[in-house]
């Protein structure tokens, strides 16, 4: 595996690449790998293309009182982890290589980074666009892997692409959860064995509730409050949202009708997760 920190040497490595006529596939990650991230890279060395793992954790994303500085990192490790996985090239830029100096230039997808995570964290989707965005020009990749655990930026990212026309082919990875169905994070290793036993409460809340819209129930805030209900009463957990929404384009839904999104953010101390599931519905005929 080649690894490098300099945008220059990264991009002489990717023409040479491209001139021997392969693809380019980009896997974006903040590091601290899991199997979450680790399917994503599986994902991508399956087309065949030339697998680039970008580890860089974006000071553009947090807001000020948010984890940016007790984010974990381990390069050292994510660096074996991704040998073993065959990556071609690690690209682990510093935050001097990716921001030499203050930013004044943005890339913004308007209304989308409003809703679910954008209500809360604001600057949260403009830090990620931007640094996606820079991205995507030093890598030029012809695909790029994103996982729906953050279904909101993987929606947020097809948009961008799609707004400028971008010559990347997006692709969706599904959740990749532990046995007893919570979703791998980067974030999990902050919760204490109690909060990791409390924090099963977001995936089977959000199963009981494919089950309800399964069996009929069509009320959005219905299902919202089944979902709050269960949270609060089983748990300490505290509630940033929960949502159902349109899993085309975030709308807002009242009577479910097509597909939808049930969107999670809840904090176990100061460890905030989020969670989703997408629950397809046959229209009535
Ligand atoms: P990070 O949180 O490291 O996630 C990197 C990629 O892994 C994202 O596309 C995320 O959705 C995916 N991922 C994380 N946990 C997953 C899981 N349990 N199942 C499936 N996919 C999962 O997301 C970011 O970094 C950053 O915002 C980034 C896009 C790199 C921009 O800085």
């Amino acid at each position: 595996m080649q690894r490098t920190a300099n945008i220059s040497e990264l991009r002489k490595i990717i023409e040479e690449e491209k001139k021997l006529g392969r693809a380019v596939a980009l896997v974006p990650t903040m590091g601290y790998l899991h199997r979450g991230h680790l399917t994503l890279i599986e994902n991508a060395k399956k087309t065949g293309a030339f697998v680039v793992v970008s580890i860089f954790v974006n000071p553009l994303q947090f807001g000020p009182n948010e984890d940016y500085a007790r984010y974990p990192r381990d390069l050292e490790r994510d660096a074996r982890l991704i040998e073993e996985v065959g990556v071609d090239l690690l690209f682990q830029p510093t935050v001097e290589e990716m921001y030499p100096h203050p930013m004044v230039t943005f890339v913004e997808v308007s209304q989308l980074d409003k809703v679910l995570c954008g209500a809360n964290r604001p600057g949260h989707f403009r830090g990620v666009t931007t640094v996606v965005s820079k991205l995507f020009h030093i890598v030029q990749p012809d695909l790029a892997f994103f996982g729906q655990k953050d279904y909101q930026q993987y929606l947020i990212i097809r948009r961008m692409v799609s707004d400028l026309n971008l010559p990347i082919e997006v692709r969706g990875v599904p959740i990749v959860r532990e046995e007893d169905g919570l979703a791998l994070s980067s974030r999990n290793v902050f919760l204490s064995p109690d909060q990791r036993q409390e924090a099963l409460i977001l995936s089977q809340s959000l199963r009981e509730a494919e089950t309800l819209i399964q069996k009929g129930e069509r009320s959005a805030r219905g299902i919202e409050d089944f979902v709050r209900n269960k949270i609060t009463q089983e748990s300490q957990g505290v509630i940033d949202y929960i949502e159902v929404r349109n899993a085309d384009d975030l709308s807002d839904v009242v009577e479910i009708k097509g597909p939808v999104l049930i969107a999670l953010a809840v904090k176990f101390g100061p460890t905030r997760l989020i969670d989703n599931k997408v629950v397809e519905v046959e229209p009535d005929v």
